[in-house]
């Protein structure tokens, strides 16, 4: 009776995790087979915790359509671990529905049984649940006091509907107020206030401070930015969120992403940026319309071909819908009032005047670039490179919750068995609250301090992008060894740097990198090019999705990581450095194996 029951719930188990697509790819064969062999604990995290454990497992569900993962309680079950994140939100609101005679006290094993490895693979698996969306619906169940989901405590995945939330609210005016939210308390900090009842306090320290704006989406302090960040990326936001879009002055540029065949993704971006300098040049509110990269199936409903299914969209929707109304009305065109792409000339959208109402601010850019083993002080079109890195930022302000969960499946693959092994590592049991993980109420500095952490990553991390390929026929090739030769030179200063993470469409770069042992290579699985296809055959052959999703996840970790080897001769790396010297890492440095073409 209980083998059929168990029975049961192994194949439970795993026709639930072959349902899902994304798990399929990222939960590791030897987690099944373990799940087999040791029925059903692929739902039990807590083997570690202590030497017998009751595990409570939902088998035999009549309906399986609630079921998921979890649901356990362990006497000496760590809370620090699963409690109040999601294994404890997930069981909420399985076990609710489930009458208690459906339980099955299952199994009392030891904590010996189970090898390191495998309670490492336990752990990794019954992470990948997390990666869906869905899972964050669960948590909306468990909603705390303010109506607020819960953050995630695993370690390397970030709760992307709570930060979505956070950050719609930061990109909108108050209520009847003229400011957005911006002030010194970070996150989720600013539910704090709110839910505070000392509305003194609160109206006080809503009040930005005098002369000073905080733009949420920048980090690190200005002397680790390019000058003027702040004040410029403030600005730019308010200039593409006017108080009233209707106001009979309220210019417009709107424009639609290159998409001639040969762009590639970064061309784009760099487009746009100068499409951007225009529209502040010209006082129009810039309207950004048709980007074919976001034309496939992962970007649904209204974010489909719009900029608005990776990143915040540029201007309000207010804003948009002005814009849209006024390209059918004949006299604001002639008015001038709205002017669209094919008003300019590819040289004013290429190399146009960089806007002057900030000063020249790029006269003060310290310099942090190395090329060839001198450090690069002056150089042409500094103005340039200064613009482009604020306008990337400002249009990548803040992540969509599809962008969002890209990067939580690529940390996940990347650095999922090693955030397991140090949570394993690392027991906490012995400190937490005795109460179970669902009485356990989440401490403030958790819910409002802590969550605002970024996701683990293994630090210091590396960057590295590759880029051979076609640009061949733009700049001189640098080899592999030369990016890894610079990487050396960073460790001979930093000696504990071990981690590179490898952005490449070179298969051969990644056979390559085999060679190099004593470093620990992350990239993410995708099919690379191999011999000399073009890139835009390659591209073709990955489809829309993978061939944009990939290149912007490796974007992204670049911006975030501690240090960056590049080609400042290719415009991707170009644009990885703008978001890198407007991401509070100007200190970190720059290494590049080239210069730019222009220079
Ligand atoms: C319980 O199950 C019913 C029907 O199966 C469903 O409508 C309801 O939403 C479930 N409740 C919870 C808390 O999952
Ligand atoms: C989550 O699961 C749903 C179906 O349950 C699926 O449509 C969706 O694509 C999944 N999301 C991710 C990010 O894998
Ligand atoms: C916005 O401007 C329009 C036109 O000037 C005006 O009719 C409308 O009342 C204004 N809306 C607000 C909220 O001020
Ligand atoms: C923009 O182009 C349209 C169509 O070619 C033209 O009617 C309009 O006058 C132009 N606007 C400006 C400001 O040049
Ligand atoms: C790099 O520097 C060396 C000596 O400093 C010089 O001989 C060489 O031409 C430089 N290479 C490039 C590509 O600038
Ligand atoms: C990489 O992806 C391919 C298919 O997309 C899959 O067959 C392979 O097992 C994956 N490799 C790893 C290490 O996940
Ligand atoms: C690509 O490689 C194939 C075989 O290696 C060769 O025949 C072909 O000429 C190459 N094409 C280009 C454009 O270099």
């Amino acid at each position: 009776m209980e083998a059929q029951k168990n029975q049961k719930c192994i194949d439970t188990v795993v026709s639930q995790i072959k349902n899902q697509t994304s798990l399929e790819r990222v939960v590791s064969q030897r987690a099944f087979q373990m799940s087999s062999s040791y029925p059903c604990q692929i739902c039990v995290l807590g083997f570690f915790s202590g030497i017998c454990i009751t595990t409570v497992f939902l088998a035999a569900l009549t309906s399986f359509t609630t079921f998921q993962f979890a649901s356990l309680s362990i006497s000496a079950y760590p809370t620090a671990l699963l409690s109040s994140d999601f294994g404890s939100t997930l069981s909420d609101g399985v076990a609710h529905n489930v009458s208690t005679t459906e339980k099955i006290i299952y199994s009392e094993k030891h904590y010996s049984e189970l090898e390191i490895d495998e309670r490492v693979y336990l752990m990794y698996s019954s992470w990948s649940t997390f990666l869906n969306k869905s899972i964050e619906d669960f948590e909306h169940q468990d909603s705390t006091r303010r109506g607020l989901p819960t953050a995630p405590k695993v370690p390397h995945l970030e709760s992307c509907k709570l930060h979505v939330e956070v950050n719609q609210h930061l990109d909108k005016r108050m209520e009847n107020q003229l400011l957005p939210p911006w002030t010194i308390w970070k996150g989720t900090l600013q539910n704090y206030l709110l839910s505070s009842a000392e509305e003194l306090l609160r109206n006080h320290n809503y009040r930005p401070l005098p002369g000073v704006s905080y733009p949420p989406w920048i980090t690190g302090s200005d002397e680790e930015n390019y000058p003027l960040t702040r004040k410029v990326q403030s600005d730019i936001w308010f200039r593409q969120h006017p108080s009233n879009c209707s106001d009979s002055s309220i210019k417009f540029l709107v424009a639609d992403w290159e998409r001639l065949p040969g762009f590639g993704i970064g061309a784009q971006f760099a487009g746009m940026c100068g499409l951007l300098a225009i529209a502040i040049n010209e006082r129009r509110v810039l309207v950004t319309n048709y980007y074919n990269r976001a034309d496939h199936d992962g970007c649904r409903g209204s974010s489909r071909s719009s900029w608005s299914c990776y990143f915040f969209p540029e201007t309000s929707q207010e804003c948009r819908e002005r814009a849209f109304q006024l390209m059918g009305d004949k006299k604001a065109w002639e008015k001038g009032i709205i002017t669209t792409k094919e008003n300019y000339t590819s040289k004013d959208i290429w190399t146009g005047r960089i806007p002057r109402v900030w000063g020249y601010p790029w006269s003060y850019m310290q310099p942090t670039t190395e090329i060839n083993g001198s450090l690069i002080s002056h150089h042409r079109k500094m103005d340039r490179r200064w613009w482009r890195a604020q306008a990337i930022r400002y249009l990548m302000r803040f992540k969509s919750e599809y962008t969002c969960n890209l990067l939580n499946i690529a940390r996940h693959e990347a650095f999922g068995l090693e955030a397991a092994k140090l949570v394993l590592s690392s027991p906490t049991e012995k400190y937490s609250t005795s109460a179970s993980g669902s009485e356990r109420r989440r401490s403030d500095i958790e819910e409002f301090v802590w969550s605002n952490h970024k996701p683990w990553m293994p630090r210091p991390l590396l960057s590295m992008h590759v880029r051979m390929g076609d640009k061949a026929c733009e700049m001189k090739v640098v080899e592999f060894e030369e990016y890894m030769r610079l990487a050396y030179r960073i460790r001979s200063r930093f000696p504990h740097l071990n981690s590179i993470w490898l952005s490449t469409e070179m298969q051969e770069v990644i056979d390559k990198s085999r060679s190099y042992p004593h470093w620990k290579f992350y990239y993410t699985n995708v099919t690379r090019q191999v011999g000399n296809i073009t890139m835009a055959t390659y591209e073709a052959s990955l489809g829309r999705e993978t061939s944009t999703n990939y290149p912007l996840v490796n974007f992204l970790m670049a911006a975030e990581s501690d240090f960056f080897i590049g080609a400042l001769g290719s415009t991707w790396c170009f644009l990885i450095d703008g978001m890198r010297n407007t991401g509070g890492k100007v200190m970190a440095g720059y290494l590049s194996v080239n210069k730019d073409r222009f220079w």
